[in-house]
């Protein structure tokens, strides 16, 4: 069974005690997951050591980086490295939030750098796809996402693919309250799982976890997560209330 996982995103939320309390009170709750269950925090650089120690004896609970840059090292002031981020046991990285897309000016060819920075030195890629609003109005969404799969994805060999989440985040669904319907989370993931077929086979692509984000919560996290091809949800604003998270975690299949 493919991996199922709740991944927590905290953005630039929470002072490191803050998010220390929280991630106590989530593993308070010691929550019994199964083998191919996983939960995974992406909180910000500063908090990384601390949080990766917090869960070192607990099992299939792991730390992530939020971002990383697309170069490999040298003269680039404030970034951090994919080696860096290695170097202090990081399993995960959040790649291409929609939030960096539009703020920060990422596209689908530096998100590809950073996908084989990470798979090289054996980071998980969470790699975020979606579409903005108008492009869901004019009903062209998966064509839009297509492209961001192809332009960053889909020079990857089938062994790398292997080792690359996704989180489909639909735009007009981050933060808004505004949750997809089961439908089109299911339609959009079939879509994807489609496009990993045609291009890596059946097989393989069966066994990659696509999550869904955008206001995923305790109340809706169930119903998403019965999905088919819903593998789990990145969830923002719910992760940080630990009894919301506690929840999603445990609609988790
Ligand atoms: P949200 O954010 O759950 O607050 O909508 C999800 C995300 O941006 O990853």
């Amino acid at each position: 069974m493919r991996k199922q996982i709740a991944a927590a995103n905290w953005k630039m939320n929470l002072t490191y005690q803050q998010g220390e309390a929280l991630l106590d009170d989530v593993l308070d709750e010691r929550i019994k997951l199964q083998p191919h269950q996983q939960v995974v925090f992406a909180v910000p650089f500063p908090y990384l050591i601390m949080t990766n120690s917090g869960l070192s004896d607990e099992k299939n609970y792991f730390a992530a980086a939020q971002n990383c840059s697309d170069k490999k090292a040298g003269a680039y002031t404030g970034e951090v490295s994919v080696e860096m981020l290695k170097s202090i046991h990081v399993g995960y990285c959040v790649i291409g939030h929609s939030e960096r897309r539009e703020y920060f000016a990422e596209t689908n060819q530096s998100l590809a750098q950073k996908t084989v920075l990470c798979l090289e030195q054996g980071i998980t890629p969470i790699f975020c796809c979606g579409e903005p609003l108008a492009i869901r109005e004019a009903g062209t969404q998966n064509a839009f996402v297509e492209t961001q799969l192809q332009e960053s994805l889909f020079a990857l060999s089938s062994e790398q693919i292997t080792g690359v989440v996704i989180a489909y985040e639909p735009i007009w669904a981050i933060g808004t309250g505004k949750t997809a319907s089961t439908e089109q989370a299911q339609e959009m993931h079939a879509f994807i799982r489609s496009s990993l077929t045609a291009k890596y086979g059946a097989e393989l692509a069966d066994d990659i976890s696509i999550l869904y984000g955008g206001s995923v919560k305790a109340a809706n996290a169930k119903e998403l997560f019965a999905c088919p091809d819903v593998d789990g949800g990145l969830v923002g604003g719910a992760s940080l209330v630990a009894r919301e998270f506690v929840q999603i975690i445990r609609a988790l299949k």
